[in-house]
């Protein structure tokens, strides 16, 4: 059992006063805001709104004030070295673009290789797509075992290919797989690697210490941490962070310009062109604040209670086909129905306003290797009570009855 209390969890959220009905169990695709994230935004629209670093005012001092408070929340999150470390962008899949463009006009060379998984998102498989072929880059894949597991083996020899980048996702959102991250990247370092982390989904199952995991970049979105949507963030190591070619230009990220060329502002502001999400920045620093408030272990073993009740209970079901494991996993348990299609099944959840994903979860190149037409994904968090878990399961027997008639 666990000492964590769900229901008092559960009532920081105002969405589930305002939509009782509704079991949410798509916390992989965004988590609901408790009443503090909501709060610091309203109240920075509300009395202190102004845009950062420019103006000439005391608002304007406000505003920069509370933002930059929000850089170093981020800093202390994630135990990086510097503030300067964190930049803020519109989410990970920006993060990861900026990533793959700074990267390919800088440090990567023609013939070099950049190693992914199999698990990976779309975000870490087409950022670095858009520009390989144009700079002669290769992307080699980390296959899985027979029990969709990463293949540690190949990886062994796709290190020995000596890759520039590894780029690995820290939780798989389609099977909520957790990488054994620690060694890998550890690895990838002594093969000579730069070691990438698609955290979207990591960041909500482990809080990352970025100077432990060996990690030289580290992005993820606020929103899928009880943060607003729009707002994520580039960790970097400074030294590489400077050697990335900015891929927006604009005010701010400049120190001079003239027709004839420009140059760069210093970090962070390099790499943050144009005005930013303030009360975004502001209102994941009150995300980070309200979490900071929790046992982090009593989260997880709590989430992992929600897991293997539900997955105890899909053994009740008849037809269940059930892609994602039990072990190593963060909170995701992904399904079929034999014979099925998930998007009817989904459908009929929905019809009991059980929310969930169904598809191809941004991860086409994992759904060809399953050989399964997409899936339907349950994605818990912990404000999810045992009684929505028990719910769920009974609509969804009541759906696999309907779908077999
Ligand atoms: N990347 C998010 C998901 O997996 C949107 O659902």
């Amino acid at each position: 059992m666990s000492d964590f209390n769900a229901v008092a969890f559960r009532q920081h959220f105002p969405f589930f006063v305002n939509q009782p009905a509704w079991v949410y169990l798509d916390n992989a695709a965004t988590t609901h805001k408790p009443k503090a994230v909501l709060e610091a935004t309203d109240h920075f629209y509300r009395t202190q709104n102004s845009n950062v670093h420019r103006g000439a005012h005391q608002l304007s001092q406000v505003a920069t004030t509370l933002y930059e408070d929000a850089r170093l929340a981020v800093k202390n999150y994630l135990n990086a070295a510097d503030v300067a470390e964190i930049i803020f962008t519109s989410g990970t899949t920006a993060a990861l673009n900026q990533l793959a463009f700074g990267l390919m006009h800088t440090v990567l060379k023609p013939g070099d290789r950049i190693v992914i998984s199999a698990l990976e998102h779309h975000a870490n498989i087409v950022s670095w797509q858009l520009h390989c072929q144009r700079f002669g880059v290769i992307i080699d894949v980390i296959p899985l075992n027979a029990d969709l597991q990463i293949d540690l083996d190949a990886y062994q020899k796709l290190l020995a290919l000596s890759p520039k980048v590894v780029s690995l996702t820290q939780v798989s959102n389609t099977l909520g797989t957790i990488l054994p991250l620690e060694n890998m990247l550890r690895e990838a370092k002594a093969a000579g690697a730069i070691t990438v982390v698609d955290g979207a989904q990591g960041i909500a199952w482990q809080r990352p210490d970025v100077q432990q995991l060996a990690a030289d970049f580290y992005c993820f979105s606020a929103h899928k941490l009880y943060g607003p949507t729009g707002i994520g963030v580039l960790y970097g190591k400074k030294a590489l962070l400077e050697q990335l070619t900015p891929l927006q230009g604009g005010g701010e990220m400049i120190e001079s310009v003239s027709f004839a060329g420009s140059h760069f502002n210093k970090l962070p502001a390099r790499l943050e062109a144009g005005t930013p999400n303030i009360a975004g920045a502001i209102g994941l620093a009150a995300a980070i604040a309200f979490l900071s408030q929790f046992d982090a272990e009593q989260l997880k073993s709590y989430k992992r209670l929600l897991l293997k009740t539900f997955h105890d209970g899909l053994q009740q079901i008849p037809g269940i086909v059930l892609l994602s494991k039990l072990e190593n996993n963060a909170g995701i348990l992904t399904l079929n129905v034999a014979g099925e299609h998930p998007a009817d099944l989904a459908s009929l959840l929905n019809e009991q306003q059980i929310a969930v994903r169904a598809g191809l979860h941004c991860t086409m190149p994992l759904f060809e290797l399953l050989e399964q037409p997409g899936a339907v994904r349950f994605a818990f968090a912990p404000y999810n009570l045992i009684s929505e878990v028990e719910q769920c399961l009974t609509a969804l027997a009541q759906a696999v009855e309907i779908l077999a008639a």
